[in-house]
């Protein structure tokens, strides 16, 4: 029996969306202070999978399924999250100065599509709080921080170009020390200041040149809009050519609710809940930008964190397959608890022996060289 389907989603989901998220954060912080609790959370969700175990980008993971930016914003429950049977875990987005982020309501369920439309626009303590949290922490396993343009609020005016640099380079220096790896969200489809300077020719390069001299101790990556156009990938690819300490790439949700997103949700009934949808409605459109850019980029230098709709071990297979070598998961935690980590490890291990795959390494890309190449499904 899933106890958190049966038991604890019903509860949470009698709650609004935010409540739910903020009380089970707040939860998991207070339940990893009490001692033996952290260590009962792996004996029941933590599981070793020789056959998962990978190295990317000078990084060791025990497995390739990952907590995904946005659950615990401001490291509130970094004891936990490192408990809870996930491979590695990204915290933030965190901003230079906090923020309150948009105003409520701001997230909303969709329950016929499984999926979540998220509206928060960064809320977060900042970077000087989380960097504090972060220095009392130990890491079990890898541990990503996602840094992003501060959201001073709707009304505020608009930043120049060398603000919306510094902004990012002050939580850079702040926190590369204190994270496994940085990700730097290019593409927050909720917030001024990011994903329309970043659509600019030209601006992230002048990101990572700004940020070249802080010789940043920890691998990058780049969270960037899921646009899938051959000629971004290459303008994004090209950008980041010169600045050896990048190595990798994400894709963020799309802005609104695109046609190509396959709702099940009448269109119209969304019209009072704003915000980006996240979860299964995603999942071809994330498929078809990992494919192509992994099809592009240079594979012994670049690697893709792959997320959107993963909900079980096919979905995150057939990521792996496209070309990521790490997934990360959200919105199928919201729906289907924590369980799902180890759920999902274990159906990957039987799919790798069920095709004859040794490792992950074998797995990563594999569908580009298969004789008849894996389709990602068109909406
Ligand atoms: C409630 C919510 C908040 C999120 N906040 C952030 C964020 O602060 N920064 C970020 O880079 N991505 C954020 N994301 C995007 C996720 O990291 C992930 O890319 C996306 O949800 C796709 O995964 P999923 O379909 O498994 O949810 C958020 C997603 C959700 C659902």
């Amino acid at each position: 029996m899933n106890l958190y389907r049966t038991l604890l989603r019903p509860m949470l989901f009698r709650l609004d969306a935010e409540t739910a998220h903020h009380g089970t954060v707040e939860t998991c912080r207070w339940l990893a202070a009490v001692p033996g609790v952290a260590a009962l959370s792996r004996t029941i969700l933590e599981k070793q999978f020789p056959i998962l175990e990978s190295d990317v980008a000078g990084l060791h993971f025990e497995n390739p399924i990952g907590l995904a930016a946005g659950w615990d914003k401001s490291g509130r429950a970094l004891r936990m999250i490192d408990s809870m049977g996930f491979g590695f875990a990204e915290i933030g987005s965190v901003s230079a100065r906090p923020s309150h982020g948009n105003p409520r309501p701001r997230l909303f369920r969709l329950i016929a599509d499984q999926a979540i439309i998220v509206n928060y626009g960064l809320p977060n303590d900042g970077a000087q709080v989380v960097a504090d949290r972060l220095a009392a922490h130990r890491p079990r396993h890898p541990l990503g921080v996602n840094i992003v343009k501060t959201n001073d609020g709707l009304n505020a005016p608009a930043c120049s170009d060398d603000e919306i640099l510094a902004d990012y380079e002050r939580s850079a220096t702040l926190l590369h020390r204190h994270a496994s790896y940085l990700s730097l969200n290019l593409s927050c489809p909720n917030a001024k200041g990011g994903k329309d300077f970043f659509a600019q020719p030209g601006a992230i390069a002048r990101l990572l040149e700004r940020l070249t001299p802080l010789r940043i101790a920890c691998p990058v990556f780049l969270k960037i809009s899921p646009r899938d156009d051959p000629a971004e990938h290459d303008r994004v690819l090209m950008e980041c050519d010169a600045f050896p300490f990048v190595c990798g790439f994400c894709f963020n949700l799309p802005g609104g609710k695109p046609e190509t997103l396959a709702l099940a949700t009448r269109r119209d009934a969304l019209n009072d809940q704003p915000g980006a949808v996240a979860g299964k409605p995603v999942e071809a459109l994330i498929n078809r930008c990992i494919a192509g850019l992994y099809s592009r980029m240079d594979q012994r230098r670049y690697v893709v964190i792959g997320a959107g709709g993963v909900f079980t071990a096919e979905d995150a297979y057939l990521k792996l397959r496209l070309g990521a070598s790490l997934v990360q998961i959200y919105t199928a935690l919201i729906y289907n608890g924590p369980g799902i980590v180890k759920q999902i490890c274990l159906g990957l291990v039987e799919l790798m022996k069920r095709d004859g795959f040794e490792s992950l390494s074998q797995v990563i890309g594999s569908a580009h060289h298969a004789a008849t190449p894996l389709q990602t499904k068109s909406p």
